[in-house]
């Protein structure tokens, strides 16, 4: 009998750590919203939230425009929207160009309250 729940707990100790990934996304406040613009827009493709991939981390790219004033947000947008590159390196950044004006500012903004 004891094996059986020995069993379980283990099953439940493991449940817990499966669980953690969702709970940390969570605590990055991605809405639905969120989570689709960045599918739709194939942002994960080259980026990720703390990895660098073909391009820089949301979190590294939050901390370079801390304080960003509402000219540099735009700046940014525009820069999702044409592609380009020189700011972290010689890989260029697509033009994404799918996305809306308010979508790509719903989406820069997620960005740079990333921490
Ligand atoms: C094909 C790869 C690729 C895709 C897809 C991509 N990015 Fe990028 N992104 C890059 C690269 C490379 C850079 C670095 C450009 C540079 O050095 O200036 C970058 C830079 C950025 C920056 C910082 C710009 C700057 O001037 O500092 C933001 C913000 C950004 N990406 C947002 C997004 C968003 C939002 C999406 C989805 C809509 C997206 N990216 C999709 C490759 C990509």
């Amino acid at each position: 009998m004891n094996r059986y729940i020995n069993a379980f707990f283990w099953c439940f100790i493991v449940y817990l750590f499966a669980s953690i990934p969702t709970a940390v996304k969570s605590e990055m406040l991605m809405s639905e919203k969120i989570e689709e613009l960045l599918r739709k827009g194939s942002c994960w493709g080259c980026h990720d939230t703390d990895e660098i991939r073909v391009g820089p981390s949301y979190r590294s790219i939050s901390s370079k425009y801390k304080n960003a004033n509402n000219q540099q947000i735009r700046i940014l947008m525009e820069k999702v929207r044409y592609g380009g590159a020189g700011n972290w390196g010689v890989v260029p950044m697509v033009p994404i160009s799918q996305l809306s004006s308010e979508e790509l500012n719903d989406l820069v903004e997620w960005i740079l309250v990333q921490q």
